[in-house]
């Protein structure tokens, strides 16, 4: 499986931290953020990726991450987005290197020490989400549960001001080369955007869904507030000495 790591947009709510480079080069403890869903990806096998961002600090991404080597990567590429016009926009633009296989995609915000090996392993197509228990739903695309005790997802909803659920559709995401026929379907949302969550629930539609609990630790880091916590909560992993 390849990899896809979505890390455009402006980072306009991280402003003024944004005004000299891109979101996902900002320091999460004592690397830079798009290292963490990186390593995730090469934790699950995966060596061939896709960094898609956008905006007037997009070269320093090379100068961070130049081929990728040294982050266990066996080939790296890059991708511009003009625009910020969603998350499902940024990923059409991986069709060509996606070369109708499946993709594992993360969004540049996201850090997590799960373990996604298994499901990438055990991938049969359609989509696979991985979800989340998180005490403020409304931040996030929340599923709506079948009321039959199956378990089933019956629709995600983007960031609901009545969440349906106590879970967030995290940004990790596994799927098939039907992906990009589904962006092609979906039209802009009300906040101008090709939503993610509109191309997850056509495939919730044609029954391809697949949903797994995310373990460890999650979190996005696109405000301050969660760019903070995961700073912390890297630190602490790496056994940070408060007392220095
Ligand atoms: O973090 C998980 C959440 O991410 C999901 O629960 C939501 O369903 C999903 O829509 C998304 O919500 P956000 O509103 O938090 O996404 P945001 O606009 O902050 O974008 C997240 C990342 O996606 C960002 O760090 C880079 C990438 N992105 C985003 C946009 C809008 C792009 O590459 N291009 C874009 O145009």
């Amino acid at each position: 499986m390849k990899g896809v790591i979505l890390a455009g947009g402006l980072g306009s709510r991280l402003y003024p931290l944004t005004h000299a480079t891109n979101k996902h080069l900002l320091p999460i403890y004592d690397k830079p953020m798009i290292y963490y869903p990186i390593n995730t990806l090469v934790k699950a096998g995966i060596t061939e990726v896709i960094v898609v961002t956008g905006g007037p600090h997009a070269g320093d991404f090379i100068r961070v991450l130049k081929n990728g080597k040294e982050l266990g990567l066996r080939h790296l590429e890059y991708a511009y987005q003009e625009m910020e016009g969603g998350i499902a926009q940024a990923l059409a633009l991986c069709e060509d290197f996606a070369d109708n296989g499946p993709i594992a995609v993360i969004l540049g915000d996201n850090t997590t020490d799960a373990d996604i090996s298994a499901s990438v392993a055990d991938f049969r197509g359609g989509a696979t989400v991985f979800l989340r228990h998180v005490s403020d739903p409304q931040r996030f695309g929340v599923p709506v549960f079948a009321e039959d005790n199956s378990q089933r997802i019956i629709a995600i909803e983007e960031k609901p001001a009545q969440p349906k659920s106590n879970f967030a559709v995290t940004g990790l995401y596994l799927y098939d080369h039907v992906v990009f026929e589904y962006i092609r379907r979906t039209k802009p949302s009300g906040r101008g955007e090709l939503e993610i969550t509109d191309v997850n629930n056509l495939y919730i539609e044609s029954g391809t869904l697949n949903w797994v609990s995310l373990g460890g630790f999650w979190s996005d880091a696109g405000t301050f507030e969660s760019l903070f916590r995961s700073s912390l909560y890297w630190a602490e992993k790496a056994g940070w000495d408060q007392n220095i």
